[in-house]
């Protein structure tokens, strides 16, 4: 290993739990090459790693939620996923070449040792058909498809024939283009997106098969929706919360249905998570007996096999499209998830990962 180099992304400062993070939260330095090997221990060279809003929270002192903590300052940077290459084994079911896959506490950094039992970081290996792209692995068949997949399954409520019409927000970004699609495959007459652009607006409905698409940043969401929904929504992706979430269920049908995925409109405030909601959402909740229940994927694990095999089979017969934005070099991690989490202006459609390899 004596010729590679190391680096690593690290938290330097914390935004405050009421602030937009930026870039002088993050530190990227180079760093000692890891240790030798001890027995059941694997060295592993970083791939790629995945960008989540999910680790917004993990800046703070306190992240509110039992199933991760906060980073320390100074800590490595953790993320939700990474996809890495076997370059030293110290335990037999490895062999120097493998591709592996983590989900939860991936680090952010070049080249490091894990121990091959450790619950925080499970390695699985990447299928050989599959080496190739590992983008795929990190994005279709980490905790993105499966949240899209599952979400969609397990609260979507969405079946061929019932002439559905199916609203997702968030939906050029990594979990949304996808639940959209998977809407679809499982059965929604509609599917209507709600993004942040007009160029996301036309990948959705030109690439993806949305039906239609709005642009929350210029248009007037509220009419849009009647326009778009003529017959109400019976199932709504919901990655954003806020207002715009509010006028989404004031629009939805007696008996319909909220995939309470995530709330990115509200992670950089002080507020718990799920946010608390207003009365007058309450009362249309309650009145039209809506199902509003928090989804969270890792709650599902023993549907992840199942579900693995679902996406393959629908990537590999192409009703799936899995569009990406690759981040090239570790440095730009930092960068990467910042604009993921403040108002910047985007243009990046689809799974946003880093190419540390770069
Ligand atoms: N429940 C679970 O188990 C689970 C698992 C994974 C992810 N999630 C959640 O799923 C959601 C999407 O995650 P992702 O990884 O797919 O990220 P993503 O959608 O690829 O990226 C985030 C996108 O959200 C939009 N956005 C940012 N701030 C916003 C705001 N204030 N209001 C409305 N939209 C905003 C931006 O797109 P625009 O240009 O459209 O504004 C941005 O590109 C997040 O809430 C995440 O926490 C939940």
């Amino acid at each position: 290993m004596e010729s590679f180099s190391n680096s690593r992304v690290y938290l330097k400062s914390r935004p405050g739990a009421d602030h937009e993070p930026s870039m002088e939260n993050f530190g990227h330095e180079t760093c000692p090459l890891p240790p030798a090997l001890s027995s059941g221990e694997v060295t592993i060279k970083t791939l790629y790693i995945s960008i989540d809003p999910a680790m917004r929270c993990r800046m703070n002192d306190e992240t509110g939620v039992d199933y991760i903590n906060a980073w320390q300052l100074g800590e490595t940077i953790q993320g939700l996923g990474g996809v890495g290459e076997v370059i030293e084994s110290k335990d037999t079911a490895f062999s120097k070449g493998d591709q592996v896959q983590g989900v939860m506490n991936w680090p952010w950094i070049k080249f490091f040792n894990t121990k091959t039992d450790d619950k925080l970081l499970p390695l699985t290996k990447v299928d050989a058909a599959l080496k190739s792209n590992p983008q795929v692995v990190l994005s279709l068949f980490g905790v993105t498809g499966l949240t899209s997949y599952l979400g969609v399954k397990e609260r979507g409520n969405l079946s061929p024939g019932k002439n559905q019409t199916f609203v997702v927000s968030g939906a050029a970004g990594a979990c949304g283009n996808l639940a959209g699609q998977i809407g679809k495959l499982l059965g929604a007459h509609r599917v209507v997106g709600i993004c942040g652009s007009d160029s996301k607006c036309s990948f959705l409905t030109t690439q993806l098969g949305f039906d239609t698409a709005l642009n929350y940043k210029t248009e007037n969401s509220p009419q849009r929706l009647k326009e778009t929904c003529p017959e109400g929504i019976d199932a709504y992706f919901d990655n954003v919360g806020g207002t715009l979430s509010e006028e989404v269920i004031k629009q939805m049908n007696e008996g319909s249905h909220v995939i309470l995925c995530g709330q990115i409109a509200v992670y950089n405030k002080d507020v718990p998570y799920p946010p608390p909601i207003s009365q007058q959402m309450q009362d249309i909740i309650s009145d039209r007996n809506i199902t509003r229940e928090r989804f969270l994927v890792l709650h599902f694990q023993d549907q992840f096999g199942d579900g693995i095999k679902i996406l393959q089979e629908w990537y590999i017969n192409g009703k799936l499209k899995v569009p990406e934005y690759i981040h090239e070099g570790l440095g730009h991690a930092g960068e990467a998830f910042v604009n993921m989490m403040t108002s910047v202006k985007q243009e990046k459609v689809g799974k946003q990962m880093v190419n540390v390899d770069s």
